[in-house]
């Protein structure tokens, strides 16, 4: 989705920002452009134009640019087609006004007619032109830019962020944020704006997190900000972040996804050592209030998107066996408009790596409106979900970057497994003997899936190539390993481009052993558990019509071995934990198969990073 940078400070403007849009192209994007404050000619100048930011790049090349002050922007087209005329920066017909926005402005077009009508002329089919032109408009009645741009915001509706900067005041952004991530680095004599903070992390850990409806002016050396209604100021605390720049950049590793699979084994150390002292599981960031009503809750609905609703679907198992709490579970986009009655005993845990997804923020708003406790478990810090849910658990999974979630995935799981057990324990569901054999377990998975990634990653690298032409993968699972099948088909789809399904094996017989033929792979997850026999005899069933068995499954389980064409061997592990090493082996086989085919492994076409509108 689009991705937001500013700068202002006393550097040279357009390479940073051409660094921070770099940064910011894993969002998924078709366009970009930059905007700057022309010192030597008093100006706004502006490139923008479709395609990459090495294009820009090129546009800018051997053009002196002697600006401290600039905006920019990727964007993912919404309204209007991705040309160099819809791309932003936009600006106002005289040149006073440049903005960037993210976002819609529902009420675009009955402001767009008033405005022509006033003769402003309209270059592109964007809503954000309306922005700059309304903001034009509204400056010949204000006394200060500031409050014409807070005049234009409160005559648009919509979700919505802004930058922009006016050519009567060049030493200041000006910012607003409702609904869509936008937040402010705080360097020295410097200071950023970006829609993630990895645009900025080279130059600073320190930043504001602007509300909805908040309001900013940001100088190089110090930030005002108001509340948009009232106009007032207010007084807003820095924090600091802990993720460094190295996480955010690829280092030696040949793609953002190979590195976020090889950093699995440390995020679950790192989740583990945060989250259990001594025998006690530890959750900081809840509150004694927070605590008490995990106490009394009788029903959880976990809702979430993509992996993350995986990641729901396999905690559903894990509060089973754990809890005795009734689970639900539902896809976002289905849990907003489904029209369920909550009540005051329920609670609403929301999964997100982003915590910016469109259709899981509007779940948490269907649930705070009917008055129901909201939990959010999500990977980046101050981010909508984690600001706006009564209380929030952090996976420190670091910045993902590969819009293929691997190591958000799995760090979700060990939080959810967690979760399950504490709640266990608290409702005297699960003895203390039994929380440190699950614990003594839990300590283990690092060194496993470390052991996984080292041992296993070249044959699944040899099985990729030999499977790579295959028109057509099915995967199948149970029990907790049913949603790891879903979980490996949507990997090998979103980066392959490969027809892949993940479906529950006991359904095979109700329809998908039709497609069985000796071209169809089929993915077996079968690791040895109570529901090892039934995926025996799936398998048997696939073998007997020629099916190309590709297993995962207990090392050294030789009645598996012989009955697979290819085999990957696991630690055995606690059937609470085992989807999180089951799924290493579908990661990887996604990435290799991705690799010989030749793809765009991290930023697979038509996906965004964060699914910020609906
Ligand atoms: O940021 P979120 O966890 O809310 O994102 C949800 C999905 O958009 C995300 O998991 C998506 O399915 C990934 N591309 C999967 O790899």
């Amino acid at each position: 989705m689009c991705g937001i940078v500013g700068y202002v400070g006393k550097k040279e403007a357009v390479p940073i920002l051409l660094q921070g849009l770099e940064s910011l192209e894993y969002r998924g994007y078709d366009s970009s452009g930059l905007a700057y404050f022309d010192e030597a000619q008093k100006k706004i100048d502006c490139f923008k134009g479709a395609g990459p930011v090495s294009c820009l790049k090129s546009q800018l090349a051997g053009i002196h640019h002697s600006g401290c002050i600039g905006i920019a922007h990727t964007r993912w087209a919404t309204h209007g087609a991705p040309t160099q005329e819809n791309a932003h920066p936009h600006l106002d017909n005289k040149g006073y006004f440049a903005i960037v926005h993210n976002g819609i402005i529902e009420n675009y077009k009955l402001l767009k007619q008033d405005l022509e009508k006033r003769g402003y002329q309209f270059k592109s089919q964007t809503d954000t032109e309306t922005a700059v032109h309304l903001w034009h408009a509204k400056n010949e009645h204000a006394d200060a830019i500031r409050e014409s741009f807070r005049q234009a915001i409160l005559h648009m509706e919509g979700q919505f962020a802004f930058v922009g900067m006016g050519l009567d005041e060049p030493d200041r952004l000006f910012v607003f944020r409702r609904s869509n991530p936008l937040l402010i680095g705080l360097g020295r004599g410097e200071n950023f704006v970006a829609s993630d903070a990895t645009a900025f992390l080279p130059y600073t850990n320190r930043v504001i997190y602007l509300g909805d409806d908040e309001l900013a002016e940001v100088f190089k050396d110090h930030v005002r900000i108001y509340n948009l209604k009232s106009g007032r100021l207010i007084h807003k605390k820095s924090v600091h972040i802990d993720w460094s720049q190295e996480q955010a950049q690829k280092g030696n590793a040949p793609h953002f996804m190979f590195k976020e699979i090889h950093e699995q084994p440390e995020v679950l150390k790192k989740t583990l050592k945060q989250r259990i002292k001594n025998t006690q599981i530890i959750w900081n960031e809840l509150r004694p209030k927070d605590l008490d009503k995990l106490k009394q809750i009788e029903r959880i609905l976990a809702v979430s998107c993509g992996t993350a609703y995986h990641a729901c679907l396999a905690s559903k198992y894990m509060f089973d066996a754990c809890t005795g709490i009734p689970v639900s579970v539902d896809v976002s986009s289905e849990f907003r408009y489904s029209e369920q009655q909550l009540t005051r005993k329920d609670m609403v845990l929301l999964v997100s790596q982003s915590g910016e997804t469109a259709d899981t923020l509007a779940a948490l708003n269907e649930a705070k409106r009917q008055g129901v406790f909201t939990l959010a478990i999500v990977n980046v810090r101050g981010s909508s979900l984690a600001r706006e849910a009564d209380a929030v658990i952090y996976t420190h999974a670091g910045p993902e970057i590969g819009v293929a979630s691997t190591k958000a995935y799995t760090a979700q799981l060990m939080v959810l497994a967690l979760l399950a057990i504490y709640l266990g324990i608290i409702r005297n569901k699960i003895s203390k003997k039994d929380a440190s054999a699950f614990l003594a377990q839990a300590r283990k998975l690092p060194k496993y899936c470390l052991q996984i990634i080292q041992k296993k990653s070249a044959a699944v690298k040899s099985y990729a190539e030999s499977l790579k032409d295959k028109p057509n993968f099915i995967y199948l699972g149970r029990g907790i390993n049913f949603p790891t099948a879903l979980e490996g088909a949507l990997k090998f789809k979103e980066i392959t481009y490969t027809h892949a399904h993940g479906y529950a094996a006991g359904e095979m017989k109700h329809g998908p052993i039709a497609l069985i033929d000796d071209q169809l792979v089929v993915i077996c997850i079968a690791p040895q558990s109570k529901t090892y026999e039934k995926m025996m005899n799936n398998i048997e069933e696939i073998s007997a019509r020629k099916g190309i068995v590709f297993s995962i499954g207990t090392e050294d389980d030789q009645r598996l071995i012989a009955k697979s064409r290819f085999f990957v061997g696991i630690p055995r592990i606690l059937e609470i934990f085992s989807p999180i090493l089951t799924v290493i082996p579908l990661q990887l086989l996604a990435y290799y198969v991705a690799v010989a085919k030749g793809n765009e492994v991290d930023k697979p076409r038509n996906l965004a990073k964060s699914v910020t509108v609906e």
